[in-house]
């Protein structure tokens, strides 16, 4: 049988991983920028997280929720802590999608409505729901067809206005960050506007903060930065440093029946194991802080490199966009210096998401290769110019 063709933006075959490296078959060495798609939050292979996910393997690794798993308990306690949503409820799934699929279910069962808003250049996952609720056509089947989802411009306060106006609305739900859309922040005062909106008409603000979350942008959540409490948080990606896990963070107030969300594997023990052993390191290593830190030494040092048009991120999820479409760049940086970034659908846009505990060392590593590799290409540019 041959494989199904998906999407690999490298070809590498990386056959062992530590920390902010991978190497390949040929022991060629690699600086991760990009954590496999946000995914590697706090490193590869860390000890910790091999100890814990080991130790749990040997004691039971899966029985699903027809049991008492007392570790989904201690996973949501921890959870809360540092994320300071204490009083809301967590349940746990696998991916991201299915976090947003149950984050829209819990809308829909709460209000008794259908509509969903969702944003231009939004990506929410690649099932049903989720699927509908991304901005790209290309990836949206007509069994994914619906007039459910309401798509509303980029931090338009007006038009959203008009779409609850217009519209009996269930939740409205918006990236903390936009990852696969360029990297854009949307407005504190936009975040704002959503919340009471939503507040005003009984609807729900969902933050999918499956790729800004987690401390990535130098707060726990990204929408922390504009100082709101939606009243669903999606989460994935980081959170499991790699094991497929995700979560949707439930205010108190919404009271799903008993039955109306379940998952077979949602919330294993090994699931538990790696939430927990990621949250641990977080806290242990102080890896927010170091995200912010290391992310505005980043934005600091990519200033003034030419070809740059601008420059967009919180902590450590920045979006560079050049003057020119970015796959010539990343594919040198690749190449020449053996740094993987990754691209956004604005396809000028090089997206940098490198672990939560990448060193000022490393980010220069990348900085000096960026630098050369900016200064060839527009030097060359200008000469053919
Ligand atoms: C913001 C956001 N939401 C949802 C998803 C979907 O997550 P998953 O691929 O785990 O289903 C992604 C994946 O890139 C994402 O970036």
């Amino acid at each position: 049988m041959n494989l199904f063709d998906v999407y690999p933006l490298f070809n590498i075959t990386p056959v062992r991983a530590s920390g902010s490296y991978l190497w390949d078959e040929q022991g060629n060495q690699y600086l991760d920028l990009y954590g496999g798609h946000a995914v590697i939050s706090v490193g590869h292979g860390h000890p910790y997280y091999v100890k814990q996910l080991t130790n749990q393997l040997h004691q039971i690794g899966f029985y699903s929720n027809s049991v008492q798993i007392p570790m989904q308990s201690v996973l949501a306690q921890k959870l809360g802590e540092q994320s300071g949503y204490e009083e809301y409820q967590f349940f746990m799934c696998n991916s991201g999608a299915e976090a947003n699929e149950n984050a829209f279910k819990l809308a829909s069962f709460h209000t008794g409505r259908k509509k969903i808003v969702a944003f231009e250049k939004s990506f929410h996952g690649r099932t049903s729901a989720a699927v509908a609720a991304t901005d790209d056509p290309s990836i949206v089947a007509p069994v994914n067809e619906t007039s459910n989802i309401v798509f509303c411009q980029w931090n338009d306060e007006v038009m959203l206005q008009q779409i609850f106006d217009t519209h009996e609305i269930a939740a409205v739900i918006i990236e903390g960050i936009q990852g696969v859309g360029g990297v854009n922040i949307p407005k504190v005062s936009f975040l704002q506007k959503i919340k009471l909106v939503c507040d005003q008409h009984g609807a729900l603000m969902i933050c999918d903060e499956i790729q800004s979350g987690y401390g990535r942008s130098g707060k726990f959540f990204a929408h922390q930065h504009a100082n709101i409490r939606p009243d669903i948080i999606t989460v994935a990606k980081g959170m499991g440093n790699g094991f497929p896990v995700g979560g949707v963070l439930i205010h108190p107030n919404i009271k799903p029946k008993h039955g109306m969300l379940g998952t077979t594997f949602g919330g294993n023990y090994l699931a538990c194991a790696a939430a927990i052993a990621v949250l641990d390191i977080i806290e242990q290593e102080n890896l927010v802080s170091n995200a912010s830190q290391v992310g505005q030494y980043l934005m600091q040092q990519l200033k003034g490199i030419p070809g740059i048009k601008e420059i967009r991120g919180l902590g450590l999820m920045i979006g560079i966009e050049l003057q020119v479409p970015c796959a010539a760049i990343r594919n040198e940086l690749l190449n020449e210096y053996k740094i993987f970034t990754g691209s956004a659908s604005n396809k000028n846009t090089l997206r940098i998401l490198p672990a939560l505990n990448i060193s000022n060392t490393e980010a220069d590593i990348f900085i000096t290769a960026f630098r050369n590799v900016m200064q060839k290409q527009f030097k060359e540019s200008a000469s053919q110019a």
